[in-house]
């Protein structure tokens, strides 16, 4: 599979876009790129940090920026922070660009993934299942707009990645017999 534009991985906190990233990168040899990284090493600081001396509005115009600067560099695999898609701007520059697949998870899934660390502000702001609960809501339709969906597999991020190089096998090449049985 071969393809000259990045792919955005997009999808809620602890559907695995970190890991399938860097495991599609290899699988696609392409360089790996996260955006969370690339806004704390612009900002010096963590993600918990800017929310807190700056504020969500100053984080999310640092991410769009940001985006908007990988989204120019070569072909990569981007792996974006959950909230980077629901950016109107965002989600134009992507879909200009780029390839997006949204990587489906469950609510059972993200809650469990995202139970061990703390350096997400949004999941410190209530019960962790309440506010991934309403996100799904708000977000899974906006998410749905990616050129591909492919659900998170929960037995490996290995497995996850070997379905998002089938599917855009499926899309990029067409008729050369990597299509996915239909389910
Ligand atoms: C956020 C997701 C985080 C990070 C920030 C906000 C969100 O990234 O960008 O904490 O709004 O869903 P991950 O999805 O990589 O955890």
């Amino acid at each position: 599979m071969r393809t000259d534009k990045s792919i955005v991985l997009v999808g809620l906190m602890g559907s695995g876009k970190s890991a399938v990233g860097r495991r599609l990168a290899r699988r696609l040899a392409m360089p790996f790129v996260d955006a969370d990284e690339e806004i704390t090493a612009a900002a010096g600081c963590s993600i918990n940090d800017i929310f807190e001396l700056y504020g969500e509005a100053a984080f999310r115009d640092g991410e769009r920026k940001v985006i908007a600067r990988l989204l120019d560099d070569a072909p990569q695999v981007l792996a974006t922070g959950g909230g980077a898609f629901m950016d109107p701007d965002t989600r134009a520059r992507i879909a200009d660009t780029a390839i997006s697949v949204w990587l489906r998870a469950g609510l059972d899934t993200l809650v469990a993934r995202t139970r061990k660390r703390d350096h997400r502000p949004l999941l410190n702001e209530g019960d962790p299942r309440d506010v991934l609960d309403r996100l799904m809501q708000e977000r899974y339709p906006i998410y749905a707009q990616a050129d591909l969906t492919v659900d998170s597999r929960e037995e490996s991020a290995d497995a996850t990645a070997d379905a998002v190089v089938e599917a855009l096998t499926d899309l990029l090449e067409p008729g050369s017999g990597g299509e996915s049985v239909p389910r």
